[in-house]
């Protein structure tokens, strides 16, 4: 696991920028993303980048279960603010989460990812430890399935939303597994409620508990921390 220690979350997305990119000159076409505030600089140097992406595929590591598309809550409606309408790739997916049938959108999701295998996935981290929203304590030879957020998840992403009770309490999210098979994985953390996590997640043992831990068995990984967010390693 390599660890890069920058200044903040701009210095971030310009490294994990210049990775994606390093990707692409080497033949990389799929790309899985994620939501939540970590990943935004890293958006915003694609998007003002002359990078053509219109040759990428794009997969969505997770969705609230009940907020369509259109729904500004949701994390499609945030993926197509944030990058899709700005930066357009050849296909997008992200989970259904008006999907009814958990395990026919999960069959569907990891269908998806096998006819187009992730090159690159970028993730963010939750302060406890999570990633998409493999909460801890989600087995980890899981692919995509409908999750119980947790309180602190609920808790943490509440931000977003007008009132904690719009927070959804559930999510379909890509499992471990299929994140694991990625063939690199980038990691943004930033800020001091993510040392924690981080600390646990790189040199705590691999467990359930602590999702972000596994990525330890993966070999190539790179996390890409601000100074607070690594203060505890
Ligand atoms: C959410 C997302 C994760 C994300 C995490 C951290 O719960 N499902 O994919 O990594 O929160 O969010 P943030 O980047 O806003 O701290």
């Amino acid at each position: 696991m390599e660890i890069i220690v920058v200044k903040d979350n701009v210095e971030g997305g310009k490294k994990a920028f210049e990775l994606i990119k390093e990707g692409m000159d080497q033949g990389a076409k799929v790309l899985g993303l994620a939501t939540g505030s970590t990943p935004i600089s890293l958006y915003h140097e694609m998007i003002k980048s002359d990078i053509d992406f219109s040759d990428m595929t794009a997969i969505n590591l997770d969705e609230y279960v009940g907020l369509a598309p259109t729904d500004s809550q949701s994390y499609h409606y945030f993926m197509d603010q944030e990058l899709f309408s700005k930066k357009p790739f050849k296909e997008t997916f992200v989970p259904n989460g008006l999907a009814e049938d958990a395990e026919q959108e999960g069959k569907r999701y990891d269908q998806i990812i096998e006819n187009h295998p992730i090159d690159i996935q970028v993730l963010g981290i939750g302060s406890n430890g999570h990633i998409g929203f493999n909460e801890p304590g989600t087995p980890f030879d899981l692919t995509t399935h409908k999750v119980e957020l947790l309180p602190s998840t609920i808790e943490a992403n509440k931000r977003f939303f007008d009132n904690v009770e719009d927070v959804p309490r559930l999510a379909y999210s890509m499992g471990i597994k299929s994140i694991m098979k990625s063939k690199k994985i980038i990691l943004m953390a930033y800020g001091e409620t993510k040392a924690e996590a981080i600390k646990n997640s790189i040199e705590g043992p691999v467990t359930e508990e602590v999702p972000g831990s596994i990525l330890q068995n993966h070999d190539n990984v790179i996390m890409i921390v601000d100074e607070e967010a690594a203060k505890l390693i």
